[in-house]
């Protein structure tokens, strides 16, 4: 174990998909034998904890901000392997006085391979402030106009304030040209190199639904194995898709239901 990169996951637009990506990213990084610690800093819109099954971490990230608590007691280990801080709901604690966030992430850093900080959208001081706690961004983005603007603008940032900028990934990929943009059109618009391209899967939202991350609710499915190649890349490690994934797919599916 050494001291973790801090990685943030950045978008310029909402619901592209970071929080999935975080979780499902950090458990499929945590599966090749590392220690990652994933971060909220979603103040306003705070979901870590229930993509993470409705984990309910009683001290929050807002507790350590605020100087009531350490950040090893707002650390905790996850059933999946990882460790996670995850944010508050309270509406009073949208706007955390971020002086100590530093602190929170080389802290983290000091126990874990990987540190991956899970952005709010937008563009503003907070999301400028938190980039600048991070070693390296990669942009969340998805195959339509505004996304890829959104991304746009979040790069042109980025590099405007020297950050460490590691790719793109492209999310919510449905392959289908005539009404989403291709990845060269997004590489062109961001800037960056694509990392990666996630395909649309159902089951993402269906894994949600049932209090888990889709590596762990369908290690098969097409945006899982994605994600693990990626996490695999990201680490330096080895991963082969499963060949006849979408036959072995079918038949867990015809087995579920026969029960
Ligand atoms: N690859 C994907 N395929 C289908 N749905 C996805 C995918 N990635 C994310 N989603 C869904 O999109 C919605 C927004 O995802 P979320 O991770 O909360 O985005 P963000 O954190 O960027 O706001 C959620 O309902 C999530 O289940
Ligand atoms: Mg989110």
């Amino acid at each position: 174990m050494g001291e973790a990169r801090v990685i943030g996951l950045v978008s310029g637009k909402g619901g592209v998909g970071k929080t999935s990506l975080c979780v499902n990213l950090g458990v499929s990084i945590s599966d090749f034998g590392y220690e990652v610690t994933l971060v909220d800093a979603d103040f306003s819109a705070s979901n870590l904890g229930v993509y993470l099954g409705r984990y309910d971490h009683p001290v929050k990230i807002q507790d350590v901000l605020s100087g009531e608590d350490e950040v090893e007691s707002a650390i905790f280990r996850h059933p999946t392997g990882v460790n996670a801080v995850t944010s508050s709901n309270e509406v009073t604690d949208i706007e955390p006085d971020l002086s100590r966030m530093d602190e929170i992430l080389s802290k983290a850093a000091q126990s874990s391979d990987f540190v991956i900080v899970d952005f709010p959208p937008g563009l503003d001081t907070t999301v400028s402030s938190l980039m600048e706690s991070c070693d390296e961004l990669i942009v969340v983005t998805m195959p339509t106009q505004t996304a890829g603007i959104n991304a746009a603008q979040i790069t042109e940032k980025a590099k405007l304030d020297r950050q460490a900028l590691l790719g793109s990934i492209i999310n919510k990929v449905e392959g289908e040209p005539s009404r989403e943009l291709i990845t060269r059109e997004v590489e062109t618009m961001t800037e960056t190199h694509i990392l990666s391209e996630v395909p649309y899967d159902h089951e993402m939202k269906e894994a949600l639904f049932h209090h888990k991350p889709l590596i762990e609710y369908d290690p098969i499915s097409e945006a899982a194995m994605e994600i693990k190649s990626l996490a695999a890349d990201m680490s330096g490690e080895e991963y082969k898709k499963p060949r006849f994934a979408s036959i072995k797919r079918k038949l867990n599916k015809i087995k579920e239901r026969i029960g």
